[in-house]
């Protein structure tokens, strides 16, 4: 990947294994980028993938159906009808339960977690 400093002139070799060009993500919105909404917007094409509105994680795990209603693309692949990638965003902090949360819907096939935790976000793949 490369990125491109402040004037533009130059570009810096950013490497890693797995990002060989710019991606373009459909940023998560509650309430606004729902499945019906990506659905429209990877329709329109440019996007390399989306993510859920994030599913706040305290201490349970959640069984399938509440995964399924933040990301009903888990019947799909987990992609969009335009085979876009949907990740699946949890939010919270306690460790243990983001993992257990992670493992059971990376087990219902998800293509990647996205972590939503303070005060840094990151995102985990599966290959
Ligand atoms: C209404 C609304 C809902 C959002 N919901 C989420 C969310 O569920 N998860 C998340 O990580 N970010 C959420 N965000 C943050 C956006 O994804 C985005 O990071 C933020 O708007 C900054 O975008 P920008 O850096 O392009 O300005 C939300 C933002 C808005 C305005």
């Amino acid at each position: 990947m490369r990125k491109y400093n402040n004037n533009c002139c130059k570009v810096q070799k950013i490497t890693h294994p797995h990002i060989t060009r710019p991606r373009i993500m459909l940023a998560p919105m509650e309430g606004v980028v729902d499945e019906g909404m990506r659905d429209f917007l990877t329709s329109l094409g440019g996007y390399d993938r989306c993510v859920t509105e994030f599913i706040r994680v305290v201490d349970k795990t959640y069984p399938p159906h509440v995964f399924k209603r933040y990301c009903p693309e888990l019947n799909n692949g987990c992609r969009t009808p335009s085979g876009v990638p949907v990740y699946i965003q949890l939010l919270g902090g306690n460790p243990v339960a983001m993992a257990r949360n992670a493992r059971k819907v990376s087990k219902m096939g998800a293509l990647g977690i996205d972590v939503n935790k303070r005060p840094r976000a990151s995102a985990y793949y599966f290959k």
